[in-house]
């Protein structure tokens, strides 16, 4: 429930808007001054304040200012007089929302505190960050979906514990981002967080990049060598791509995780080590389990605590959030002033089905910002991608053909080529009379569509720019 506090000295009024807004059902309280006003709000959280302008000890202006200093968020509506307009009018340039005229009519007040308290919900929806995540890069976990809410809170309680953790999801879904975030919101913050890519190295040099070597333990080992294990002593290891790794390191690495323990290359002394395994893959372990490419054993012990990331289509409330990030992110690095993105470039956006994920989505901002030279992000500047499929939308808008089925007589032959030749003229009225293009973009072998045009006497000609003008 919202929670208003009123403050004005003329107690009837406080009576009555205090009894309008409880029938509204807000959480109203009230109080006579300025001074009791800013002793509320120390010890309440309100959404919005309603404040009288001429009030004794504190007035209504710096009680507005005193206000905004404590929470900017709150919104603040002036009650003023006649006399104090020009108060009240000066007031929204610190931050009042608006001001409503005495007598207060109680229709007005609740009108325009429902629409006050909407826009900022609005508002903070969309600036839904995750504050309590923290980056050292400045880089933020943006999510304001119900599935990437439940991510955060889980990140937020496996930082604190030491158990393995198992990310899941599929490419560019912020895989790495969770491990980060996994370690810089725990104890282990200030020891490292080490980062190896299993699929990247060698099978011949894993075993040395994990544990380490002593110098001469195999050919080209010309200095001892420390591994990544004990690199990231008290700190955490992020094992990217683990469904990569072969069935003799999974058995090295399910020692690691039982014992703490290994032994670097040529080494005959046992290292102990305190790391913490975050580990990931975007592959079937399910089914590498099945069919025995990775070890059931070391499945267990990863999969203590299991992340998986929805895809970018699970969560597409999410869509429109993160493009508002990448527009600040790369508005900063390309030093650009980019303010949004074109009504149908975003619905492009919103409706795309990023297999690639944020990732995707972060390239294609930044495609964007390569390429728009004005401040508005448009569908001209979104990849080929984007531009092919713009035809392809406005194929069931702008041509849908005005075929009915003729119920009284149903002959498939007659209806099929009712149907034809509308979407043929709607085709052709599109492309503007052009014959490839309508080929291509309406999807009819080129041979096809000329043979069919012949069929049924339509003329490409007659659809071409010069006769379609006036058209409409
Ligand atoms: N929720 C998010 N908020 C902000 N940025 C994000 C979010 N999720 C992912 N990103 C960004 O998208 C990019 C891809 O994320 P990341 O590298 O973590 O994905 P991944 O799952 O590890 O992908 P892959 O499987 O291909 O390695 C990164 O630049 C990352 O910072
Ligand atoms: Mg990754």
């Amino acid at each position: 429930m919202f929670k208003i506090l009123v403050a004005d000295d003329d107690e009837g009024l406080r009576l009555s808007v205090t009894a309008a807004l409880r029938q509204h059902g807000y959480d109203v309280e009230s109080v006579a001054n300025g001074e009791e006003a800013l002793t509320k709000i120390r010890t309440n959280s309100y959404q919005l304040a309603l404040l009288d302008v001429q009030m004794p000890k504190l007035n209504g202006i710096e009680t507005l200012k005193e206000l905004k200093a404590q929470d900017p968020s709150l919104i603040v509506i002036l009650l003023t007089a006649y006399s104090n307009v020009p108060d009240a009018v000066q007031a929204t340039k610190l931050g009042a929302y608006n001001y409503l005229e005495k007598p207060i009519q109680a229709d007005n007040l609740v009108y325009m505190i429902g629409k006050a308290l909407k826009a900022k919900s609005m508002i903070e929806a969309l600036s839904f960050s995750a504050p309590q995540i923290k980056l050292p890069d400045g880089s933020q976990f943006i999510g304001q979906s119900v599935e990437m809410k439940k991510v955060f809170s889980v990140i937020q309680k496996l930082a604190q514990v030491d158990t393995p953790v198992l990310i899941r999801g599929q490419s560019g879904t912020g895989k790495e981002l969770v491990a980060r975030a996994l370690h810089f919101n725990g104890p282990r913050k200030d020891n490292r967080f080490v980062s190896v890519n299993c699929s990247a190295i060698p099978e011949t040099l894993i075993e040395s990049e994990f544990f380490g070597h002593e110098k001469g333990s195999f050919t080209g080992a010309d200095h001892r060598k420390i591994g990544k294990f004990q690199y990231a002593d008290g700190g955490t290891l992020f094992l990217d791509e683990i469904g990569d790794i072969s069935a003799a390191m999974q058995v090295k690495l399910l020692r690691v995780l039982q014992e703490r323990k290994f032994m670097p290359i040529g080494s005959n002394r046992e290292m102990e080590v305190n790391v913490r395994i975050v580990a990931a893959t975007n592959r079937d372990l399910d089914q590498m389990i099945r069919d025995g490419s990775f070890r059931e054993d070391l499945f267990y012990r990863l999969n203590v605590l299991p992340v998986n990331l929805p895809s970018l289509a699970e969560r597409r409330p999410d869509i429109e959030v993160l493009i508002q990030y990448f527009i600040e992110k790369f508005n900063r690095e390309y030093k650009k002033d980019v303010k949004k993105v074109s009504g149908e470039a975003m619905s492009l956006l919103r409706t795309h089905s990023w297999p690639g994920n944020i990732r995707e989505l972060e390239n294609v901002i930044e495609h964007a910002f390569v390429l728009e030279p004005s401040a508005e992000i448009t569908v001209a500047s979104l990849p080929e991608l984007f531009q092919q499929k713009k035809i392809n939308t406005e194929i069931p808008t702008v041509t849908r053909p005005g075929f009915k089925l003729d119920l009284q007589r149903l002959d498939f032959q007659a209806n099929k080529e009712q149907f034809e030749k509308e979407f043929l003229i709607q085709a052709l009225k599109t492309f503007k009379g052009r014959i490839n293009q309508t080929a291509l973009h309406a999807n009819i072998p080129k041979k096809t569509l000329l043979r069919k045009l012949e069929k049924y006497g339509i003329v490409a000609r007659d659809f071409s720019e010069s006769t379609a003008v006036g058209e409409e």
